[in-house]
């Protein structure tokens, strides 16, 4: 389309603090250094995780989740961690949304915390699997009344009619469920547990020479590995 590129240009031309092109952050020039690393990337995770939340970051917990399909088209969307350790990062979902459908074909996930604020990343590479039913269930009855009720009335992912529809469902379910009434889990509702094979830490620095220090998983423990920027 010649005339929207034309227009998308213009459009730019007289907005110059809109052009992408031009923007340009200064990053902090302290660094990130093999020795100070935690032992396992759990630990370090926690550290980094903190300065995230001390710091002030909104929803320090969202995370991008990449799967890909059996053909090994990717997709990605923003989903909430809602547990760490060194089993790995959870988050709950659909089982029938794209993703669930996704890592069930294909169990290799990628998870990418965006912390542009304090000009760092973290990227983990690793296989999820389900949680158990009742570390969901435990979890589920955690959440606010209003949002068990909607894991049940969205089929995640699917096509509906129109947001009507989707509001009349989650009203015959608050009729069916007042707020006296325990919520069932959904059976295809539950969380993902993303076991790390690899988890890199980077951190912005001067000249665009960032700090890369990635984790790896080996049968005798983890490895570190220092990446170009
Ligand atoms: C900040 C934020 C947090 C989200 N958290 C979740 C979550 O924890 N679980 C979830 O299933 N979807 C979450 N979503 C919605 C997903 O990004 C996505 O729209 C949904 O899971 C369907 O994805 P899919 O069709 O690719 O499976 C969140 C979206 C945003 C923007």
């Amino acid at each position: 389309m010649p005339q929207a590129d034309d227009a998308a240009r213009e459009a730019l031309a007289h907005r110059p603090h809109l052009d992408p092109a031009s923007m340009r952050a200064h990053y902090r020039a302290e660094g990130l250094r093999t020795e100070d690393l935690a032992d396992d990337p759990y630990q370090q995770f926690l550290r980094w995780f903190e300065d995230a939340v001390t710091a002030g970051l909104h929803e320090p917990n969202a995370m991008v989740v990449s799967t890909a399909d059996e053909r090994g088209r990717p997709s990605s969307r923003t989903v909430l961690l809602k547990q760490f350790d060194e089993r790995g990062f959870v988050f709950y979902t659909n089982y029938g949304s794209r993703k669930g459908r996704e890592i069930e074909a294909n169990p290799y996930v990628s998870l990418l915390f965006p912390w542009h604020a304090i000009a760092r990343q973290v990227i983990v590479s690793g296989r999820a699997e389900r949680t158990g039913r009742d570390e969901t269930a435990a979890y589920f009855r955690t959440r606010p009344h209003g949002s068990q009720l909607g894991a049940w009335a969205s089929e995640q992912s699917s096509k509906v009619a129109s947001r009507e529809e989707l509001d009349r469902t989650y009203e015959a379910l608050a009729a069916r469920y007042p707020e006296t009434e325990d919520v069932p889990v959904p059976p295809r509702w539950g969380g993902y547990r993303v076991v790390a094979e690899t988890v890199e830490f980077w951190q912005g620095r001067e000249n665009r020479l960032h700090d890369r220090l990635r984790y790896v998983r080996t049968d005798a423990g983890w490895t570190v590995e220092r990446l170009c920027p």
